[in-house]
């Protein structure tokens, strides 16, 4: 059984994931409007790997015999001032659920709940994952500033991005 603190925070963090892929949706519908498809596809692989991890938090606390309890979700944020900007607040969002991730395992470790150490462990190493990949694209469009021959060609590269399908099951 999880301990209601580690039932609570999980819960949260699930919140946290949901708000994640509603903020890559509304990003990917940005640049949708600004016929940036292939942008638009990365936000879309992003937001779908993001219900993913909402699942496993979800399947995670039914197993340990716990209770799912959704809350409301935030509205995002519709605009920014520049592709970017866009994939800048990705970053700090991202930065954001690492953090968040890292005080589950805190919490965790406190508690002595040592399965639930290892099941995090995954989030941990994806996070390395989220950050980096984000990062690598806004590095691309420093380096471009905005030339559209090069936005062209990372539209395209952004485009082949496809869905790496998740174990979900624990
Ligand atoms: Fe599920 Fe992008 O953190």
């Amino acid at each position: 059984m999880l301990k209601e603190r580690l039932e609570k925070n999980l819960n949260k963090q699930i919140n946290k994931e949901l708000f994640s892929a509603y903020l890559y949706m509304s990003m990917g519908a940005y640049f949708q409007s600004a016929n940036l498809l292939g942008f638009a596809n990365w936000m879309h692989i992003q937001a779908q790997e993001e219900m993913q991890h909402a699942q496993k938090f979800y399947n995670y606390i039914n197993e340990r015999g716990a209770r799912v309890i959704l809350e409301q979700i935030e509205k995002p944020k519709t605009e920014w001032a520049s592709n970017l900007n866009a994939f800048e607040e990705a970053l700090a969002h991202e930065e954001f659920i690492t953090n968040s991730i890292n005080e589950l395992v805190n919490i965790a470790l406190e508690e002595k709940d040592h399965a639930t150490n290892i099941f995090l462990q995954w989030f941990v190493t994806e996070q390395v994952e989220e950050e980096a990949s984000v990062t690598e694209i806004i590095n691309k469009l420093k380096l471009m500033k905005d030339a559209p021959g090069g936005i062209f060609m990372l539209d395209r590269e952004l485009a082949q991005r496809q869905l790496n399908i998740q174990q979900t099951a624990q």
